[in-house]
């Protein structure tokens, strides 16, 4: 069958996450694959604006697979978000011959294309991000990797607080959402977790969770704050205010973006590369590539940008239990 779209870009928007790369080689290869030709779009919307370009090959994506961060490098755009930033982009993808974009980020990204998308450009975005708040799909590339890079920064933080019967205070990234926050607390068996989602119950979550740990014998407390939250260091004076632990205080910060893929980031980002080229070469455009129970699949952009995610209630009660009443 003949594809619908000849020539098409690839670019990353937002904040990188690890796999991005993987999703890029995968959009190249997959495209490649069918006959179609890849632009890659340097410093995501900007690039589209500027014409900042290079010409994609299987070659060019060789031995990117494993690499952290973008190769095409990423930004946020200011000048994208109005109506003559999105004309320029337009030019661009006319003066090129771009007859498709595959957008790689987040929900701001996924907002750029739909607007270049009322211009009558075909856009497909992938979801990339450690924050793994998109809601249209279970799971953003990057947050696999974050969330093992925290856990092992935790893991190390524990054995100096356990060998001083300390209180460790953690920040995690997650921007408004605790979803990183939930589920590195409950990989690093933490004593409390607090996330935006549940951050008024402070004396509930944090508070009794460390007396409930003293009571039952416990000398050291790990206590995970996602960033949406509150920061560590307010978290660790009110600690220190309302049950006299000294606290010591980690912001784990842009390390959690970095790093090597893990496969989970791997595999998923190049699943996600090859669905989003067959959906530009079967002709169809406005999508979200979404991983929905295990299942492949693609939504609407404005429908997916409509909907809301809510922190996962199974591994919340979960974490409950673990760390007691
Ligand atoms: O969205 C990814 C993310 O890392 C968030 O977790 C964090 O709040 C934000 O980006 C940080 O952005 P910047 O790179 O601009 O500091």
């Amino acid at each position: 069958m003949e594809n619908a779209v000849r020539r098409i870009g690839v670019l990353t928007s937002g904040g990188d996450a690890p796999g991005m790369n993987a999703a890029v080689r995968s959009v190249v290869r997959a495209a490649v694959y069918r006959g179609i030709e890849v632009v890659g779009i340097r410093r995501g919307w900007n690039g589209l604006i500027n014409g900042d370009i290079l010409k994609l090959t299987e070659k060019s994506v060789a031995h990117i697979i494993d690499r952290g961060g973008t190769i095409l490098y990423t930004a946020r755009s200011e000048e994208f978000m109005t109506k003559e930033g999105q004309q320029k982009a337009v030019n661009t993808c006319k003066l090129l011959g771009l007859e498709g974009i595959v957008a790689i980020g987040g929900d701001g990204t996924f907002r750029g294309a739909l607007e270049l998308s009322k211009f009558g450009i075909s856009v497909v975005g992938i979801p990339g991000t450690i924050d793994n708040d998109i809601a249209c799909t279970n799971y953003c590339i990057g947050f696999d990797t974050a969330a093992n890079t925290a856990i092992s920064c935790i893991d190390k933080l524990r054995d100096t607080m356990q060998s001083h019967e300390r209180c460790s205070v953690v920040e995690v990234m997650g921007r408004n959402a605790g979803h990183l926050a939930l589920y590195v607390g409950l990989a690093t068996g933490a004593t409390a977790v607090l996330v935006p989602e549940c951050k008024d119950t402070f004396d509930i979550e944090i508070i009794d969770k460390i007396r409930n740990a003293r009571v039952n014998g416990i000398t050291h407390y790990m206590v995970v704050v996602a960033e949406g939250a509150g920061s560590a260091l307010d978290v660790a004076k009110r600690i220190k205010d309302e049950i006299a632990l000294d606290p010591r205080v980690t912001v784990l910060g842009h390390i959690q973006r970095g790093g090597t893929p893990s496969a989970r980031d791997r595999v998923t980002a190049t699943r996600m590369g090859y669905r989003a080229v067959d959906i530009l070469a079967n002709g169809r455009t406005n999508r979200v590539v979404c991983l929905c129970d295990g299942v492949m699949t693609d939504i609407d952009i404005e429908e997916g940008l409509k909907l809301t995610k809510g922190i996962d209630k199974e591994e919340w009660t979960v974490l409950e239990a673990m760390t007691g009443r």
